[in-house]
């Protein structure tokens, strides 16, 4: 297995101004971007975030319409932020490209980014490169680029609404062999959080629970079904999961804090347990060269973890996303956008349209 170069190295830098609105986060960030994909240099220039997590708290999820609501306000907000940090003019600063999310997601909020970018394109006369969420997630971790990417991979992207194995066959060509089949993982994480009255997002709580029962006992006292562990495919299921940790709550009297560590701790690894086994599978049926984790559920410190034993005991390098670069972020937007300009596969439509459930296999 060669080590694969990224085709032709730019001769110059590329600066880049991408916009994320697909769900509860509105990021705006300037990346400037050189080199070949075998040894890429990031420099961010300005970046900024505002999450709506406190917003749809009361919900417990993310509530659509109030997402675009926040997106509107605040876009304009960060964007000023972002060319003040860069010290930019706001009527004409100094970028090749605009890049947004238009896909998948929550179609209104991400409407929202793509008038935004369009009127910026216009304002400017720059272009827009519309970018696949998941495929920021893909490559979040080539930001930091430690270790080469050796291709093929395989990349287990794990979010609140994507749980997919993907085959990386290059850096231009994506194979999703295997998906949820109901709840993605970090809609599981979330539900099962709102079940034992934990805040939402409630992935980073449960991960806390359950990494106290942990240090408290060797063996857990709560054992869940592991969906899907004995198909043959690379599907993933957890829907039933939910219902069983449901079911163990029921028959509960009463929960106290170290019965819901517990009750965290049997989830977590019950939904983390197939995760592992199926790319471990992918590993040994497509021979890969790395393993890469992307999506919001790779900042849990327990699948990361039982990803570098794997990773070990394959002799595999494992890339994982910087933690800040885990959950949504525009970042992301922006390495994914380079890596398009560098494959040369940026496709300009005339007018972008939001896609709620575009596939990566459809790149
Ligand atoms: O990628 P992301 O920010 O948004 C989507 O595109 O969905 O992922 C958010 C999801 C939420 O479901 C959240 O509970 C989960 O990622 N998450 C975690 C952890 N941190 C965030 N799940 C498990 N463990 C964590 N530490
Ligand atoms: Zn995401």
């Amino acid at each position: 297995m060669g080590r694969v170069r990224g085709s032709n190295p730019l001769s110059r830098t590329v600066k880049i101004l991408a916009i994320e609105t697909s769900c509860d986060e509105t990021a705006i960030c300037l990346l400037e971007c050189s080199g070949s994909l075998a040894s890429p240099t990031f420099k961010v220039i300005a970046n900024s975030l505002i999450s709506q997590i406190e917003i749809h708290k009361e919900f417990g999820g993310v509530f659509p319409m109030l997402a675009k609501r926040e997106h509107t306000k605040n876009l304009p907000i960060i964007l000023d932020k972002v060319l003040k940090d860069a010290g930019e003019d706001p009527n004409k600063p100094d970028i090749d490209y605009i890049a947004v999310t238009s896909g998948p997601g929550l179609e209104p909020a991400l409407w929202t980014g793509i008038v935004f970018a369009e009127e910026l394109s216009q304002k400017w006369g720059k272009k827009v490169i519309p970018i696949n969420h998941m495929e920021g997630h893909l490559f979040s971790s080539i930001f930091q680029n430690t270790d080469t990417l050796e291709l093929p991979a395989i990349a287990l992207l794990v979010s609140g609404g994507h749980t997919e194995l993907v085959l990386v066959e290059s850096f231009d060509k994506f194979r999703i062999i295997g998906r949820t089949r109901d709840d993605a993982v970090g809609e599981a994480f979330d539900k099962v959080a709102r079940l034992l009255d934990l805040p939402y997002p409630g992935g980073p709580k449960i991960s806390e629970l359950a990494n106290r029962s942990r240090a408290r006992s060797k063996e857990g006292t709560f054992t869940f079904p592991r969906p899907m562990m004995k198909t043959s495919d690379y599907d993933f299921s957890y829907s039933g999961l939910k219902t069983s940790v449901l079911y163990a709550i029921q028959k509960l009297d009463s929960i106290n804090n170290e019965t819901k560590e517990d009750i965290a701790r049997g989830f977590e690894e019950a939904a983390i347990e197939p995760l592992v086994y199926k790319t471990k599978s992918a590993i040994e049926e497509f021979g890969v060269g790395s393993i890469i984790l992307g999506g919001g559920v790779s900042a849990n410190t327990y699948l990361q973890s039982e990803l570098k034993t794997l990773s070990n005991e394959y002799g595999l390098p494992l890339h994982l996303p910087k933690s800040d670069l885990s959950t949504d972020n525009a970042i992301m937007i922006a390495v994914a956008a380079y890596i398009r300009i560098v494959t040369e596969r940026i496709s300009i439509p005339e007018k972008i349209v939001a896609n709620g459930n575009l596939s990566l296999d459809s790149n």
